[in-house]
């Protein structure tokens, strides 16, 4: 399939690992110019949590690509823990990272937007419905389909367009560690899934280029669940 070249930069979050590496590669092959930017390091260094370090680095962005044509929030953990012990840093940490650093990430670029400009915020399932053990998580993922709506509403006027992606469970470092610590298991999260298979980070990549490029131009304000079925399902 050829490459769709389009214009402008297209900014990752959480471009180091995981789902932002993969979005951040496959948007290159698509032909935007692509910046990441990650706590870990990597092209741009910055944390989420901090408005004036997200500030610093879109401006950095702006000089050397120009206009931003795309946001992708991807930057995001989990602390899991049952809720009635969970401790107060963990809670802090997974709605600081999560949610806050979603809304302080497109409030950075929002002054930088090309004309048509799209934000993809990563979600997910816990969104959608409740994940045990995961209340912090699930709080501040459904807090990002709030977030994507009123930004929906109070950016189109401007021509700017605000979704989210909801993936179910995705063979990640995230994923990887959660299994490997004994949260999660990967026969029941297969179960769980209509589609009997976990979501791959190409099947996440698939809807977030959907969505940044032209071919959702009408497509604003809505969340995008790849999740085979998951939450769908009763
Ligand atoms: N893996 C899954 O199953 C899954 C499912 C649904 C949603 N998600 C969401 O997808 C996103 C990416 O998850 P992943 O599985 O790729 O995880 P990952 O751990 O592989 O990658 C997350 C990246 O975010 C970066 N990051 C973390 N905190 C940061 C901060 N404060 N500032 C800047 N960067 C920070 C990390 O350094 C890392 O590079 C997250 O928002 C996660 O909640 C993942």
């Amino acid at each position: 399939m050829g490459a769709v070249v389009t214009s402008g930069v297209v900014v990752v979050t959480g471009s180091a690992s995981g789902l932002g590496a993969r979005i951040r590669e496959r948007a290159s092959g698509d032909g935007w110019a692509v910046a990441g930017i990650d706590v870990a390091g990597g092209e741009y260094q910055a944390d989420v949590r901090d408005p004036a370090a997200l500030r610093r680095v879109f401006a950095e962005i702006r000089e050397r690509y120009g206009r931003v044509a795309g946001l992708v929030n991807s930057a995001g953990l989990t602390r899991p823990g049952p809720s009635a012990t969970l401790p107060e840093a963990d809670w802090r940490m997974v709605v600081d990272v999560d949610l806050s650093g979603t809304f302080f990430a497109c409030q950075a670029a929002f002054g930088h937007f090309a004309e048509c400009a799209s934000v993809v915020n990563i979600s997910s399932i816990a969104a959608a419905r409740g994940l045990p053990a995961r209340a912090a998580y699930s709080a501040a993922k459904a807090g990002v389909t709030g977030l994507t709506n009123a930004l929906a509403a109070e950016w189109g006027p401007l021509g700017f367009r605000v979704n989210a992606v909801g993936p179910a469970w995705t063979n990640t470092p995230l994923v990887r560690k959660m299994v490997a610590d004994g949260v999660l298991d990967e026969r029941s999260m297969t179960d769980a899934i209509p589609l009997g298979r976990l979501c791959t980070e190409d099947d996440v990549a698939d809807a977030v280029l959907f969505l940044l490029s032209a071919r959702a131009s009408f497509v604003n304000g809505q969340t995008l669940y790849v999740d085979g079925g998951y939450s769908a399902a009763g």
